[in-house]
């Protein structure tokens, strides 16, 4: 091969890898179906969260958390912050979600207490079957 075969070659690679650069994540955007379709409902044995348990969890790939109450049952919760999206941590004294970024409050429900949060944090559905939480 000589020089100018070798540039050519090495100029069409160059070129197929930007293109699959390019490609891959427009195919990642027009099919999200894809990525989410095998996403099922999240189950944890309900064992693992007796009464006044908290439990980290992801539901899709988000932070969330559920909690075991006496009164509510299971209580399933995003963990983002709807202000600006810092994690909230529980504090289980206060039976509260505090976010450290701009000290925003929340209620065990996800009411929004005090604080600059625009919304409650989003809440997911819980049900119980066969033995088992299922979340989402
Ligand atoms: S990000 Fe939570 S209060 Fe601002």
């Amino acid at each position: 091969m000589n020089r100018r075969g070798f540039l050519k070659l090495l100029t069409s690679l160059l070129g197929l890898s930007a293109l699959g650069a390019f490609l891959y994540p427009l195919f990642r955007y027009l099919t999200p179906g894809a990525a989410t379709a095998s996403a099922k409902p999240l189950t944890i044995p309900q064992s693992e969260l007796p009464l006044d348990a908290v439990k980290d969890l992801l539901v899709k790939g988000t932070p969330a958390i559920i909690i075991h109450t006496k009164d509510k049952g299971y209580i399933a919760l995003s963990r983002v912050c709807t202000h600006l999206g810092c994690l909230v941590n529980y504090d289980k004294a206060r039976q509260i979600f505090i976010c450290p970024c701009h000290s925003g409050t929340f209620d065990l429900e996800g009411n929004v207490i005090s604080g600059p949060p625009p919304r409650p944090l989003p809440r997911y559905a819980v049900k119980v079957a066969d033995g088992n939480i299922v979340i989402g």
